[in-house]
């Protein structure tokens, strides 16, 4: 993290005017991110996303890459290291290049004080199941989850061992139902669940009233096209999500925001 930029705290009020540096076991941000997160068991859904100025969640090249940098970075690894599961759509597994997800090795002191195992899991959702063959051979292979009408699910069945297959309940063409894709992994005991998108899945996790939290990166940056926004659904959320911020740190023009959700009643 030697070259990450240092963090400006500008919320909470009662932090403001602190600055984070960038230090290898990342105590501060740990401390800040963990505040206020279950730690009975019980299921919590975060979300981790980026956006430019003009609401895009990828640049001109369709991924995020383009469009976050160092000081997200920093945020992105600690959220990773808060988690017992990364939970994608099958969008972004290959559009991102998804592979096995680790934590960096000088943050898993502080997981581990937190209850948490070493490693990470990585779990893709996925209707139609068409998921890069590098994803599923690798030496970890995701947790899949899919609905039983995935018309892929044979081939899903052939090259991933059985317990990292999770066919849940669904609305048929391989659609999952989202409430019983993440009761699944927190039946696995994976119930810190952190969702790296994208903009199809978070907007129907939004909508299923799934989410506790958002962290939402700002890129100083505006770049116009054609992007979805970070919710990519058709309906909207009625009534709107209110959110009410827990911290907002600052970086070179960047602005990391983490929201609490309240609940509403989904439409
Ligand atoms: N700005 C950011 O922070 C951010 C974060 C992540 C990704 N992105 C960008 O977002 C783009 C990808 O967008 P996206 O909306 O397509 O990604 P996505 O939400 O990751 O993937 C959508 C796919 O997820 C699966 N899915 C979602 N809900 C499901 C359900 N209930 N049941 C079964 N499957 C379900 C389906 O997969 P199948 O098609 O396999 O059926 C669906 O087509 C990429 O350009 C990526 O770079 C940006």
């Amino acid at each position: 993290v030697s070259d990450a930029p240092a963090l400006d705290v500008l919320l909470p009020s009662a932090l403001a005017g602190r600055q984070l540096p960038p230090v290898d076991d990342e105590a501060e941000l740990l401390d800040l991110y963990a505040e206020g997160l279950p730690t009975d068991g019980r299921t919590h859904v975060r979300a981790n996303m980026v956006a430019t100025l003009d609401g895009a969640s990828t640049g001109a090249d369709r991924v995020s890459g383009s469009i976050n940098g160092p000081a997200d970075y920093r945020a992105f690894e600690v959220l990773r290291a808060l988690a017992d599961v990364v939970l994608i759509g099958a969008g972004t597994a290959r559009a991102e290049g998804y592979r096995d997800v680790s934590v960096a090795v000088p943050l898993r002191p502080g997981r581990r004080a937190r209850g948490l195992a070493d490693s990470i899991e990585l779990a893709v959702v996925s209707a139609g199941g068409d998921l890069p063959e590098e994803l599923l051979t690798g030496s970890r292979p995701p947790l899949v989850l899919t609905g039983s009408g995935c018309p892929r699910l044979g081939r899903l069945r052939d090259v991933l061992p059985a317990d990292r297959l999770l066919v849940v309940p669904g609305t048929g063409a391989g659609e999952v139902d989202l409430p019983a894709a993440v009761a699944a992994l927190t039946g696995l005991g994976l119930s810190r669940v952190l969702t790296e998108g994208g903009p199809t899945l978070l907007g129907r996790l939004v909508a299923a009233g799934l989410v506790d939290e958002l962290c939402l990166t700002w890129s100083p940056l505006l770049v116009g096209g054609t992007a979805v926004r970070t919710t990519n659904v058709p309906g909207w959320f009625a009534p709107p999500r209110p959110a009410s911020p827990v911290s907002l740190l600052h970086a070179d023009g960047v602005l990391l925001g983490r929201w609490r959700l309240h609940p509403g009643t989904p439409a």
